[in-house]
C-alpha cells in the first residue's frame, strides 16, 4: 500500500516558531517531527511515500528527506498552494494515488507504540479506516461515537459538546474512491475541505470503520507549544530510559530489510560525528 504524509498548512499556532521553518520540521527531541511519522509508515512496511507541503517549505522538506533511496523507500512530493484543507491536500496526491489504496498520516501526529497498521494494511478490504483514541480534550478534535458493537454513528469535528471522548487521530486509510469522494466535497464555513467530511462521506455509504487504540498506544498531536514540548519530552524520557532511539530510519530501514547491511553503513558513514550516528553505529554496525 501506498502511504501519503500532509506537511503543509501554515502551522500559524506555533508562531514565531513558525517563521523559522515548517511545524513538521521543527524539532521533537532529536529529530525533525516529520521522521515519527515516516516512521509510522515505514513500519507498516509502506515504501512508497508522498509528501505534501507548501511552495515554500517543499525545497527544504526535498533537503532533508531526499528522494528516500537512503531508507529504501521511495519518497516523491507533491505542493499544496494554499491551506485549503486536509482533504484538499488529499485530492493534490491524486497523480501518486491513481485510484489505488493508500495510507494518510498527518505530519504532526506521532504514535507510539504497537499500533498495528502493518495488520490493517494487509487486511484492508475497501472502505475506510480510522482509528478512535480516548482524550481529555475531545473538543481539540475530530470525535467518533460508536454503537455498542463498536460501528461508528457519528462523526464531528471539533464539537464545542462532544458525544464522546474519542478523538480521531490523523491516520486514515482510504480505498481508490478517495480522491474522486474529496473532489465532491463542499468548503466548511472556515473555508476548508474537511477530512472529517470525508470521513461522513464514506460513513454514508456504509464504508467507514474505525479501530480503537488501546491503551498501550500513546499518541500525540504536536500542533502546539505545549503539545511540541510534551511530545519532546516524551520521546526523550523513552529514549533516556531505554537507551533506543524512536524513529531511527536508518535502523528502521534496516531492521524492515528495505535496506543491506552494506547499504545501511555507507549511509552512517556519511553522517557527521554526533550523537545520532554514535547510535546508528551501535545499534545497526554492531
Ligand atoms: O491531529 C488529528 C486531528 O487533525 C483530527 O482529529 C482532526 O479531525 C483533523 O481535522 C486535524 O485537526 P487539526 O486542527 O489538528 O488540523 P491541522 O490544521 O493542524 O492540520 C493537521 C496537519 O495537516 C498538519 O500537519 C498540516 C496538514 N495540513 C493541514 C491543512 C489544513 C495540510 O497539509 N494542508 C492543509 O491545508
Amino acid at each position: 500500500m501506498r502511504g501519503m504524509i500532509l506537511a503543509g498548512g501554515a502551522g500559524t499556532r506555533l508562531f514565531p516558531l513558525n517563521q523559522v521553518s515548517s511545524k513538521q520540521l521543527q524539532a521533537v527531541y532529536d529529530k525533525p517531527m516529520i521522521y515519527y511519522p515516516l516512521e509510522t509508515l515505514m513500519t507498516a512496511g509502506v515504501r512508497e511515500v508522498h509528501l505534501i507541503s507548501t511552495p515554500h517549505d517543499l525545497p527544504v522538506f526535498q533537503r532533508v528527506l531526499g528522494d528516500g533511496h537512503q531508507w529504501g523507500i521511495d519518497l516523491s512530493y507533491g505542493v499544496q498552494p494554499e491551506p485549503g484543507g486536509i482533504a484538499q491536500a488529499v485530492t493534490i496526491g491524486e497523480s501518486f494515488t491513481r485510484e489505488q489504496p493508500f495510507t494518510l498520516i498527518l505530519g504532526d501526529n506521532i504514535f507510539f507504540g504497537p499500533i498495528g497498521l502493518a495488520n490493517q494494511v494487509s487486511a484492508f478490504g475497501g472502505g475506510a479506516v480510522i482509528w478512535g483514541y480516548p482524550v481529555k480534550d475531545p473538543q481539540r478534535y475530530g470525535v467518533i461515537e460508536l454503537d455498542p458493537s463498536g460501528a461508528v454513528v457519528s462523526i464531528e469535528e471539533k464539537p464545542s459538546d462532544p458525544k464522546s471522548a474519542l478523538a480521531v487521530p490523523g491516520l486514515y486509510m482510504y480505498d481508490g474512491t478517495a480522491v474522486s469522494r474529496a473532489k465532491e466535497l463542499a468548503p466548511s464555513a472556515r473555508g476548508e475541505l474537511e477530512i472529517t467530511d470525508l470521513n461522513l462521506n464514506f460513513l454514508d455509504d456504509g464504508q467507514l470503520r474505525a479501530v480503537e487504540f488501546g491503551k498501550d498506544i500513546t499518541w500525540m498531536d504536536s500542533g502546539t507549544h505545549e503539545s511540541l514540548l510534551e511530545s519532546s519530552n516524551f520521546i526523550a524520557a523513552v529514549e533516556t530510559k531505554n537507551g533506543y532511539k524512536v524513529a531511527c530510519l536508518e535502523e528502521v530501514a534496516y531492521n524492515m530489510g528495505f535496506v543491506s547491511l552494506e547499504e545501511i553503513a555507507g549511509t552512517i558513514e556519511a553522517m557527521p560525528m554526533s550523537p545520532y550516528r554514535s547510535y546508528c553505529e551501535r545499534a545497526i554496525l554492531g
